[in-house]
């Protein structure tokens, strides 16, 4: 099979389009022809060598998102079957989902929903269930909460606002100029400018921050939250300024869920999930991928594609 291998940390141009080995499942393991992955900011920080704790062996093969068909099954696996069109945040070792196959655990896996195509259906699982544990299972967001969404425009942010508003939360969120709208049409009630408005002049009293930028940001929100409120952040929070102003802080790091990513790909089906994707590469092209990916600016998601 083709994949895309990392022999180095550094610049995008260490990844490789090269033949590799095919995968192999274990027992509660599906081999699954991929149909696409897609980028998070955690593939290009690992490829600079900014993940220190996360052990793996050159060469490698990244990649954590992937949408595919199973094509083989391990003995102890009852749940899916050969040809069934499955999507997953996968736990890799060394054989990620930058590949033509990847071996996922089936406890990760879910049937891909049915109103998307099957590439596009890899963009969710990070994201969205980053979105969904940060403002639900860490943030016990409720109806009628107002809720302030740092990065509306994200992989994450896009799905946050989307599930923030079908839960009944007052939903505010910054981007830039050219994502205003495609913010408002996720189901935004205030979309904040941070290119042209300081957001902390604008809102207060907040029940709640989901923060997906962190640096000053984070820092100019502790100040906008009720005293009951809390923020909870995808990178990391100052406990400090947490206590100095008397609001919760949490941070914390997404775990795989099938079942959770099964519920997901139901709301998409249902109409209340959209997935938006900013940018589609052929497998060949991941570095070109991760380059557009680091600028910072991802309009929702960028995926790659096997052809599959
Ligand atoms: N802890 C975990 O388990 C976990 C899971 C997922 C992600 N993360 C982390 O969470 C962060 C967000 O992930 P992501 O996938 O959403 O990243 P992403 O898709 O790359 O986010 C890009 C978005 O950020 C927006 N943005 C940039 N600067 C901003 C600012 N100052 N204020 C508001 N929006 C701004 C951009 O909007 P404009 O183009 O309009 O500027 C763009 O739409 C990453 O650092 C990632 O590593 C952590």
């Amino acid at each position: 099979m083709k994949a895309v291998k990392m022999y180095q940390f550094g610049g995008p141009e260490v990844l490789k389009y090269e033949d590799a080995d095919m995968p192999v499942p274990g027992p509660d393991e599906l081999l699954v022809k991929v149909s696409a992955a897609s980028i998070n900011p955690i593939d290009w920080k690992y490829r600079q060598g900014h993940i220190p704790n996360m052990k793996r062996t050159f060469p490698t093969i990244i990649g954590w998102d992937v949408s595919g068909v199973v094509v083989e099954t391990g003995r102890l696996v009852t749940q899916f079957t050969k040809g069934d069109p499955i999507f997953a945040r996968i736990e890799t070792t060394e054989s990620g989902a930058y590949a033509e196959y990847v071996v996922v655990r089936a406890a990760e896996a879910a049937y891909a929903p049915k109103s998307i195509s099957l590439a596009t259906a890899a963009a969710i699982p990070l994201a969205g269930m980053t979105a969904w544990a940060g403002l639900f299972e860490v943030g016990k967001l409720r109806a009628g909460m107002s809720l302030l969404i740092h990065g509306g425009s994200g992989g994450v942010g896009t799905f946050a606002v989307q599930l923030a508003k079908y839960a009944g939360a007052h939903v505010i969120a910054t981007t830039s100029t050219t994502n205003i709208e495609l913010v408002r049409s996720l189901g935004a009630d205030e979309v904040i400018d941070y290119t042209k408005e300081d957001f902390s002049t604008k809102v207060h009293d907040l029940d709640f921050v989901f923060d997906t930028i962190a640096g000053d940001t984070q820092a100019k929100s502790w100040g906008l939250i009720k005293k009951d409120g809390m923020l909870v952040s995808t990178l990391g929070i100052d406990e400090k300024a947490a206590a100095a102003n008397g609001v919760r802080g949490k941070h914390f790091m997404l775990q795989s869920n099938g079942a959770r990513l099964q519920e997901m790909g139901g709301l998409v089906d249902a109409g209340h999930l959209k997935v938006i994707i900013d940018k589609e590469y052929p497998l060949s092209e991941t570095a070109a991928a991760h380059a557009e990916s680091e600028k910072g600016h991802t309009k929702g998601k960028i995926i790659l594609t096997t052809g599959a």
